[in-house]
């Protein structure tokens, strides 16, 4: 009997997560398999028909190398477990998987579509170079657990501060998502100094590594005359709270009276959503080191958008030399090209034609005797949509061609009217990549957690970045002038971005 077939690609992943995630390039593959077992069953709408079959470079297992089936236990650990994964996937499919050879033959056909499943979502979330333990401890375990974690820290704050020399009284605290807000009472004014130079020994007291750094806020806005502080100490990973992606479908579907390029990508210290608009950014620079979170938040972006706007509102430019983060947008109607640009080659050319497009709409604009696209589009006399620009990679752009630098040049100067707005992505935040005249010109920052200060400083003009909890954490600020604020990213999924995309299922022009 047919048992559980996987293609090529599944196959890569199972390598790669054994060499470079697990550390164990000669351990069993089923290790792998019954990881993406377990993911795929997180996921509450059953896996897609099209993972049935087999196919050319893929592999074959046996049932009993997955589930033990048959197996007696051994002292290594083995043991059949058959049974149990029949009734975790009877329970999951609502049928019975138990009895007869229909029953079995649809019990292999769905654990192989799990399995397959399974494999994809770690390939769409998880990168050889990231973590994957931290990514297993996400994937599996935080993002299922949503009960608050009492966290309270008070009475150690009282004795690290009064090894730094100040006294103080708490007044209070706030539970966020990560981080937990300590209202401090200063018994004597003049100490907020002390406490702003002795924060990295306050967070030594409290068990922190110096990189999760204490931030501290001052709460009525008299800077250094404050006697009330907020202190944001962050919490171990066990107590946090994902942002599920469902909480950005509802922002975005719910809150219509907002400008037509509104995004939310995260919530701020304590919980509240955060938005802004892209269009007032009017371009973006998202910057952090590998495995920070940049793709999730560009997806965040990205679903803001797509999760309320029209094709006929937004065209999008996608441009990924990575290959590997964008090409499920590739079914929103309007893509430019109608399809993710891989090449570099054929980047550049979108970038010049994005730069005609600029010219012929400042035209339009002049005769149309409007200011900007907004205005134009509310008096109905331009009917053109917004354009966004994503690049996943700048760096990987412009090391492989250094002439995309002057189109996107001058695109950041002109198209904020026009309504053509860019987000860049980078994980090399460094003065090749991010230099003079893009960098003056595009205001908008994002910035993940980065390795130094200096590179904190590329990204957002200011040191902190280096101090963040990684995985989704960031300092923004969307505009130039804006204050930069905290927020924990939403963690958006392949599952939500297929789901978003549903909405343009059969609407291609
Ligand atoms: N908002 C978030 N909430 C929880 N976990 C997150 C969040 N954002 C990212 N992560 C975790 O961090 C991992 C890496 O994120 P992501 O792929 O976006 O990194 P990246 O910065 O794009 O890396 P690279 O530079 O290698 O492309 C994710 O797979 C996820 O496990
Ligand atoms: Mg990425």
């Amino acid at each position: 009997m047919a048992d559980i077939y996987t293609d090529a690609e599944d196959e890569r992943t199972i390598v790669e997560v054994l060499l470079h995630g697990l550390g164990t390039p000669r351990a069993p593959k089923l290790r792998v398999l019954r990881i993406a077992l377990a993911r795929s069953l997180q996921i509450p709408t059953p896996p897609a028909n099209e993972l049935d079959g087999s196919s050319l470079g893929g592999s074959e297992y046996a049932l009993e190398r997955i589930t033990g089936a048959g197996q007696s236990a051994d002292e290594e650990g083995r043991r059949d477990y058959d049974l149990a994964v029949r009734a975790m996937l009877s329970i999951y499919h609502g049928e019975d998987m138990f009895h007869g050879e229909e029953s079995d033959r649809r019990y292999r056909r769905c654990l192989q579509r799990h399995i397959r499943r399974g494999l994809q979502e770690i390939r769409t979330t998880w990168r050889p170079g990231h973590d994957f333990h931290g990514f297993l401890y996400h994937e599996l375990f935080a993002a299922a657990t949503t009960k608050p974690v009492r966290f309270d820290l008070a009475q150690e704050i009282i004795a690290g501060l009064r090894e730094i020399g100040v006294s103080a009284q708490i007044r209070g605290v706030e539970n966020g998502p990560r981080i937990s807000r300590y209202r401090v009472y200063l018994d004597d004014v003049n100490h907020y100094d002390k406490v702003k130079r002795g924060l990295d020994k306050l967070g030594l007291h409290l068990g922190l590594s110096t990189r999760q750094g204490i931030l501290l806020q001052e709460d009525d806005g008299r800077g250094r005359e404050a006697r009330v502080l907020a202190l944001d100490v962050p919490r171990p990973a066990e107590s946090w709270h994902t942002i599920p992606g469902a909480r950005l479908r509802e922002w975005a579907t719910e809150n219509r009276d907002v400008p037509t390029l509104t995004v939310w990508p995260g919530v701020d210290v304590l919980g509240e959503p955060i938005h802004f608009d892209v269009a007032a950014s009017p371009h973006l620079l998202v910057g952090g080191t590998t495995g920070s979170g940049k793709s999730v938040c560009l997806h965040a972006l990205l679903l803001s958008l797509l999760w309320r706007l029209e094709p006929t509102d937004l065209q999008l430019t996608l441009i990924d030399p990575k290959r590997v983060e964008l090409a499920q947008y590739a079914p929103f109607p309007q893509v430019t090209g109608g399809q993710v640009i891989e090449d570099v080659g054929d980047a550049l050319e979108a970038l010049q034609d994005l730069v005609d497009e600029m010219e012929r709409r400042t035209l339009l604009l002049r005769q149309q005797e409007v200011a900007n696209l907004a205005e134009g589009r509310a008096q109905g006399r331009i009917e053109l949509p917004y354009v966004v620009v994503v690049v996943e990679e700048l760096a990987d752009l412009l090391f492989q061609s250094r002439e995309a630098e002057a189109p996107l040049v001058r695109l950041t100067q002109k198209a904020r009217a026009v309504g053509i707005h860019l987000i860049l992505a980078t994980q090399r935040p460094d003065s090749e990549t991010f230099s003079g005249l893009l960098r003056s010109n595009v205001p908008g920052r994002i910035a993940l957690s980065v390795r130094t200060g200096a590179e904190s400083r590329i990204i957002l003009d200011e040191t902190g970045a280096e101090k963040l909890l990684g995985a989704g954490d960031m300092l923004l600020r969307p505009q130039a002038g804006a204050g930069t604020r905290r927020a924990h990213g939403v963690r958006v999924g392949s599952d939500d971005i297929r789901l978003c995309l549903q909405r343009f299922r059969g609407n291609r022009p």
